[in-house]
């Protein structure tokens, strides 16, 4: 398995519960490094775009609006195969259903606040942390 990078948003409600830091702390003792990180608020203009792709779904406004909402904190993560392996750490998109233990069975609230997101392929996880970060920004 070969080092790589996945990107990650720490969502509104994980960030306004005070989850952010035991957040990281998961994420790091998994063996990830965070290579970039930071705390910003989404405009809904910003947050169109980064969920472009799911525009056609009915989900879509109630989705930018959330992600819009609050503060969420934003990184770019690297581990081997880190994309996959975070899919594992964080479980499934509902967290009714995510595996006992992983970040959205222990934060996520609903499938809209489902505390993290991360990326679902190694392309996405670079379009997605070149959407945030400079490349002097990363380390
Ligand atoms: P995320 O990994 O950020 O990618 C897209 C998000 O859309 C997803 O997490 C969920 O929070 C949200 N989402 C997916 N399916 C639904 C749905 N059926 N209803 C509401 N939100 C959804």
């Amino acid at each position: 398995m070969a080092i790589s990078r996945t990107f990650t948003i720490v969502k509104p409600t994980a960030y306004k519960n005070g989850n952010l830091g035991k957040i990281l702390t998961i994420i790091e003792e998994h063996g990830f490094s965070l290579k970039a990180l930071k705390i910003l608020r989404l405009s809904v203009n910003q947050a169109e775009k980064f969920y472009d792709i799911h525009k056609d779904r009915p989900f879509f406004k109630d989705l930018v609006d959330y992600m819009s909402s609050g503060t969420v904190a934003v990184a770019i993560l690297e581990k081997d195969n880190a994309v996959e392996a975070y899919r594992e750490l964080i479980g499934s998109t509902d967290p009714s259903k995510a595996r006992t233990g992983t970040i959205r069975n222990l934060f996520g609230t609903s499938i809209q606040a489902n505390a993290v997101h991360g990326s679902d392929s190694d392309e996405n996880a670079i379009i997605e942390g070149n959407f945030f970060f400079k490349e002097s920004e990363i380390v």
